[in-house]
């Protein structure tokens, strides 16, 4: 189906609003919204470069996308989407701004000015086809329940929120909810197949899939942690976590990997150090348990030699790019 402007419009929005009724698992309030073209009463966006936009008109008619709900500054799971979020980016290629879009739309404009926005994308090493959004608040909070996204708009309990990427494609009116913290390969591969996208082989990257056999710990490693961290090849969002067992206090090693913002929030000289050297973007809290944190800190200590050069390979061009200071 070909959406014409006028009732093309309103039927895609119509059947928008179906899916996303019948998609969605968790209680979103949708159901009080009205049906019609104005579903998404092109409300004006400003992008990271300070251009206005129209949200049905300019960003989503006609289009694929991937939208998710960000503010810069989060320390729960949000450097993390945005850390997936880029590796994504970097696995469709060409397909960005092509053959899809990626919108994040702060949920904090006061914060959140488009100057703020272009240096935290900048930060992640956006490039074309990924808009960083703010606007008026009001218009902001009506737009993110009409995405499904409101739970994760909730600022009273933003730290606790699930970092849900929508997936969306306009003509057919077909939406479909991720999870924004995914494996990048996983996303990826998942918008291959919802988008009906013909060739794999286009996403380059594919051919580096990871091998099947990696051990658990590295496993974590390679889906909570490499997006911001090598080991032994150089800085990305994070240091290079080569040596950190040696260079640090074990006890504060395990409590910083596992509340990071708690340590920092305390004064911690270290933790204080490493958040004034890697500004802009801060190390999350991952909500991992004991047991996985243990998991990682041998991981870190013993396991490196045979990853390293595989992480490092990845993690190369990303340091250039996003180390700058
Ligand atoms: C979104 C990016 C991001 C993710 C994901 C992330 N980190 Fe970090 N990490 C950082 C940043 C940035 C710092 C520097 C401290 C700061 O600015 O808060 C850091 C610091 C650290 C440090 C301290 C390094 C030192 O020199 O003492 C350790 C250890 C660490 N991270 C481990 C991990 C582990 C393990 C994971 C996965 C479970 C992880 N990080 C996931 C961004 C990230």
């Amino acid at each position: 189906m070909n959406p014409q402007p006028g009732s093309g419009a309103s039927r895609a929005a119509g059947m928008l609003l179906a899916t996303v009724l019948w998609t969605m698992a968790a209680p979103v309030s949708l159901a009080a919204s009205p049906m019609g073209a104005d579903y998404f009463s092109n409300i004006t966006l400003t992008t990271q470069d300070g251009k206005n936009v129209r949200f049905y008109d300019d960003l989503l008619k006609g289009k694929s996308v991937a939208i998710n709900i960000i503010y810069t500054s989060c320390t729960d799971e949000c450097p993390l989407e945005t850390a997936r979020m880029s590796e994504v980016q970097r696995l469709l290629g060409p397909r960005m701004g092509r053959d899809i879009m990626f919108y994040s739309i702060s949920i904090d404009p006061e914060h959140d000015t488009p100057a703020v926005l272009k240096d935290y994308a900048k930060k992640f090493g956006v490039g074309p086809g990924w808009l960083f959004l703010t606007g008026k608040k009001e218009d902001i909070t009506a737009l993110t329940k009409k995405l499904g996204l409101s739970r994760t708009s909730d600022l009273a309990n933003r730290d606790g929120h699930a970092s849900s990427l929508m997936l969306g494609h306009e003509p057919s009116g077909q939406w479909m909810r991720n999870s924004a913290v995914d494996n990048p390969r996983f996303l990826a591969a998942s918008m291959n197949t919802f988008f009906g996208w013909p060739d794999l082989a286009a996403a380059p990257s594919y051919a580096q899939a990871l091998p099947v056999d990696m051990g658990r710990a590295q496993m974590m490693f390679q889906s909570r942690c490499a997006s911001c961290h090598t080991v032994g090849g150089g800085d990305k969002i994070g240091p290079d976590l080569q040596g950190v067992v040696q260079r640090r206090d074990p006890a504060w090693l395990s409590r910083f990997i596992r509340e990071p913002e708690k340590v920092l929030a305390e004064g911690d000289a270290t933790a204080v150090g490493l958040f004034r050297k890697y500004k802009q973007v801060r190390m999350p809290n991952l909500r991992l348990g004991d047991e996985e944190v243990a998991s990682l800190v041998a991981y870190l200590d013993v396991g490196v030699k045979a990853p390293a050069s595989r992480v490092a390979a990845e993690g190369h061009e990303a340091a250039h790019a996003h180390h700058q200071h």
